[in-house]
This record gives structure tokens, C-alpha cells and sequence, in this order.
């Protein structure tokens, strides 16, 4: 299974975590962590399991992997299991105020996984997110821990649809 990571991050906290995902993957599959503007389009042709992850701004994804997807060719995923992550900031400890406008703004990871659905990507998983302590980071604790073992799941979950896909007449 070819798996392809594609993330953009401005302090290194998402980089931290697509790498965390990267390198759960089993030995026997192939797996590319890329900056945003690394990845190209062609690459996707033999992705079985495309990963998008993004910080929070503004409630979206950034420009640069907004601007990925929509170069995408329409259709240009219906091959291809989709997933979406995001790094965010915990509203848990913020004032009221501040809470209902992140709560109104939302977060990437759904909105990433709505326009990956969206170019024929099929939802490998729900949308995650991963928290910072703040707006430079760094990853709460045992959030590190928390994308390795997501990642594992899901990765081991792919797997066995894959071949179970491959395993039909
Ligand atoms: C311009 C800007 C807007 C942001 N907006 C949000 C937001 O709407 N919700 C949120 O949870 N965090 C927000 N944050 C905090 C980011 O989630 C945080 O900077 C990011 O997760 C760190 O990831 P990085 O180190 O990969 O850049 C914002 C940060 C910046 C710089």
C-alpha cells in the first residue's frame, strides 16, 4: 500500500505529528511524508491512502493546501482513501466568548476531508484534530503518542481492506 502524507505547518507542530504518522507505518508499505509544496500531483496516481493535515487558521486549512486540493482534478481521487488531520488550539481553558467563536469557526480536518470527498476520495476514517498548547505550539503532551497510535489503527485498518479488496475474485 502506497501511502502519501501531504501537510503544511508554520511552527513545525503538524510536520511533528505527519511525521509521527509516517513513521507508523509498517515496514512493509510505503509511505512519503511532504511539505505541501513538495507534493505533486502526479505522485497521487499510485496513492493508495492519501493523508492531508493542516494547522487551524481561522477555523480552515492554509492557502497552500486549500490551493493543493483544488488542484486536483475533479474525480482525480476516486481511487484513492482519504484522511485529514489538523493541529488546533484546545478551547477547553478559554473564555466563554472565545470558545463559542472557535465552536462557530470550526476546525480544518473536517473541512479538508469534505473537499478530499469531494475530488472522489473515499473517508478512510473521521477527521482528527491534535492539540497545541498554543498558537507556536508546542503538541500538548502525549499528543505525539496519540497521532502515532491513531495512525497505526487506521493504517492497520487500511491494510486489511486492501487486501481483503485485492483478495476477491
Ligand atoms: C493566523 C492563525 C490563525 C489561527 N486560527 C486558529 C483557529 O481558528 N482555531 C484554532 O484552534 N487554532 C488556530 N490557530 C492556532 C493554530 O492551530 C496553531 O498555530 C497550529 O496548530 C500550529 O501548527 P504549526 O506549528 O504546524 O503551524 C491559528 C494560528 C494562526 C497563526
Amino acid at each position: 500500500m502506497n501511502t502519501m502524507v501531504v501537510y503544511d505547518s508554520l511552527y513545525g507542530n503538524t510536520e511533528k505529528v505527519a511525521q509521527a504518522i509516517a513513521g507508523a507505518m509498517p515496514p512493509f508499505g510505503a509511505v512519503r511524508a511532504l511539505r505541501v509544496g513538495e507534493a505533486n500531483l502526479t505522485a497521487l496516481e499510485s496513492t493508495d491512502l492519501l493523508i492531508v493535515g493542516s494547522p487551524t487558521h481561522g477555523g480552515r486549512a492554509t492557502p497552500a493546501i486549500q490551493e493543493f486540493i483544488n488542484k486536483i482534478p475533479a474525480g482525480g481521487l476516486k481511487t484513492v482513501r482519504v484522511i485529514a488531520f489538523d493541529t488546533r488550539i484546545s478551547a477547553e481553558d478559554k473564555g466563554i466568548g472565545l470558545r463559542f467563536l472557535m465552536r462557530l469557526l470550526g476546525y480544518a480536518a473536517g473541512r479538508i476531508a469534505n473537499r478530499l470527498r469531494a475530488k472522489g476520495g473515499s473517508l478512510a476514517a473521521p477527521p482528527a484534530g491534535f492539540i497545541v498548547e498554543g498558537k507556536e505550539g508546542p503538541l500538548k503532551e502525549g499528543e505525539l503518542e496519540r497521532a502515532t497510535a491513531w495512525a497505526v489503527r487506521i493504517i492497520g485498518q487500511q491494510e486489511h481492506a486492501l487486501v481483503a479488496q485485492q483478495g476477491e475474485p
